[in-house]
């Protein structure tokens, strides 16, 4: 694991934009795994910048977002697909065919996941995964369990993510319960990962990423055995490492 740690999340948002530029120019066809939250905010304006500046473009690439919630319509204003296009479609050249999030509301929802997974497959693979990570040491919605998950599936959130999650909602009651997402699998089969992360907050996740055992009870543990991965931290999320 590479670990860099910056001062402000302008920084850590210019860094994470010049690799997946670098990812972006190196293929003819790039594919991103992206994500949600407050934290790709920086770098998804940092991307939005270089491509109004014309260094840039999105034509030719295809995104696959980890995770979405179960039961909110797609156009819900808290919906990952609302986030999505508000925070980086909306204002890049992307097209929309391109595009692909998985669908909260799905018939038939093993169904759908096997699909999911089998499109990333079809694409290539994931070229560069963005990830955050939550305080219990989630990466997408793989919350801390007894074993490492597999490809994309439904699973039920845990009290310190819905709890985590609140902020957004008029009331606890309307925090989802349920969300589809990529699971460990299909992380680790990217070719390259952005793990980011900022605050006080983060700080234990961050060290039992780092420093603990590779346990699912720290699903980002797991990061651990990929060949390619950028942690980008700030000194807070950095500040329970030992060195
Ligand atoms: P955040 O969420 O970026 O909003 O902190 C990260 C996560 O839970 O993976």
């Amino acid at each position: 694991m590479e670990v860099k740690i910056f001062e402000t999340k302008e920084q850590m948002g210019i860094y994470a934009a010049d690799i997946i530029e670098n990812v972006m120019k190196s293929k003819e066809y790039p594919v991103l795994g992206l994500a949600t939250g407050d934290t790709p905010i920086t770098t998804y304006n940092e991307l939005i910048k270089r491509y109004k500046n014309g260094e840039i473009s999105f034509k030719n690439v295809k995104t696959y977002n980890l995770d979405e919630y179960v039961g909110l319509p797609k156009n819900d204003k808290n919906s990952y697909y609302t986030f999505m296009h508000e925070h980086l479609f909306d204002k890049v050249d992307i097209d929309s065919e391109n595009i692909h999030i998985p669908d909260g509301n799905p018939a038939d929802i093993e169904k759908f996941c096997r699909e999911y997974d089998r499109e990333i497959d079809d694409a290539g693979g994931i070229d560069i995964q963005f990830l955050g990570i939550g305080r219990n040491g989630h990466i997408g919605f793989n919350e801390p369990s007894d074993k490492f998950t597999e490809g994309t599936y439904k699973v039920k959130l845990t009290e310190s993510t819905i709890e985590a999650n609140k902020r957004f909602f008029e009331k606890e009651s309307d925090v989802p319960k349920y969300a589809v997402t990529m699971g460990i699998k299909n992380i680790m089969k990217a070719r390259e990962i952005i793990l980011m992360a900022y605050g006080f907050n983060k700080a234990e996740a961050v060290k039992n990423m780092i420093e603990g055992p590779v346990s699912p009870s720290c699903p980002a543990s797991i990061l651990q055995n990929h060949p390619n991965v950028h942690v980008i931290l700030d000194k807070d999320a950095s500040s329970l490492l030992k060195k």
